[in-house]
């Protein structure tokens, strides 16, 4: 069979405008007076993935004309002090969202810790509130990762409605959430989805049975060649850090598709770095432009 020319999509070139579009938005908000909004984070310990995702999101704060503060505690704070802090930025009238960056240490618990935050200043939509609205479509902050990818397939004009798609991932952050967006009755969405995971069965004829892929296993080249229909439209949530003699970090972000072999039986299919991984950045900004406006809740 003839390889079918894929087309890439580019989180990275998506967000970029994204950011622009926000930029331009908070210009007007301080032009016209208005409160510039302002993103909290906290960070607790010396995780690599995690100092390096919140100070990317604190420079693409600054970038977009945010106020941003960075909390950042060592691995032993006790559970108590950081249900403090929380409770502190709950208070705070200038602190419009604010997130406390997963995973966290093992003494902590952290369902303790969403539960305590307003969910009316959940940037990251992990508090049962915004998880429950979001199931019901209602109004809420939607999780970052979803809400990118959900942006991506939209930014691409990418039809959904009545294809399969396939979950391969059962995480509260994304795997959940995924499906209930995809299966949702809404563009994007419509889809009949299929939800596997570690103790699926099959697993490999659900996926040759799917015209939309997301793949959020945190399994690095999980998903093959010949797992993949032709045509397919593949994304890819995987950000493993694999060791590297090559970059200069001494790691390389590898994704849970392997590349070369599906990209050539995609329509599109997101690169790692580049693809998804932007995407959630942006849409942790776009929820805290949204809670900066009160466009949610008031
Ligand atoms: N850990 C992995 N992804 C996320 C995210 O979107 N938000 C937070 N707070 N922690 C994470």
């Amino acid at each position: 069979m003839e390889e079918q020319h894929y087309q890439l999509l580019d989180g990275k070139a998506v967000s970029a405008q994204m950011k622009k579009e926000m930029a331009e938005e908070v210009a007007q908000i301080k032009a016209a007076g208005g409160k510039i909004p302002h993103l909290a984070a906290i960070l607790v310990g010396h995780d690599g993935g995690s100092e390096t995702y919140v100070a990317s999101k604190v420079k693409t704060c600054l970038e977009i004309g945010f106020k941003s503060t960075l909390i950042s505690f060592e691995e032993d704070v006790t559970e108590d002090e950081l249900l403090r802090k929380v409770d502190e930025l709950n208070n705070d009238p200038d602190v419009d969202g604010f997130i406390v960056q997963l995973p966290l240490p093992k003494h902590i618990s952290e369902q303790k810790v969403i539960e305590a935050i307003d969910y009316r200043k959940d940037v990251d939509g992990f508090h049962p509130i915004n998880v429950g609205r979001m199931s019901i479509g209602l109004p809420c902050f939607v999780s970052a990762t979803p809400a990118g990818i959900l942006e991506l397939l939209k930014r691409y004009h990418i039809e959904t409605q009545g294809k399969h798609c396939v979950v391969l991932g059962r995480s509260n952050i994304v795997g959940k959430p995924m499906a209930t967006l995809m299966m949702q009755k809404a563009y994007p969405g419509d889809c009949t989805v299929t939800v596997c995971h570690s103790r699926s069965k099959n697993l490999k004829e659900m996926c040759l049975a799917a015209d939309i892929i997301i793949v959020a296993l945190g399994v690095p080249e999980f998903l093959k060649g010949d797992m993949v229909k032709e045509g397919a439209v593949i994304v890819d949530v995987g950000t493993t850090r694999m060791p590297s003699s090559v970059t200069k970090s001494g790691f390389k972000l590898t994704g849970d598709v392997l590349f070369n072999e599906v990209a050539p039986k995609c329509s599109y299919i997101t690169p790692v770095p580049g693809g998804v991984g932007p995407m959630t950045i942006i849409s942790l900004m776009r929820n805290t432009l949204l809670a900066g406006k009160k466009a949610i809740y008031k």
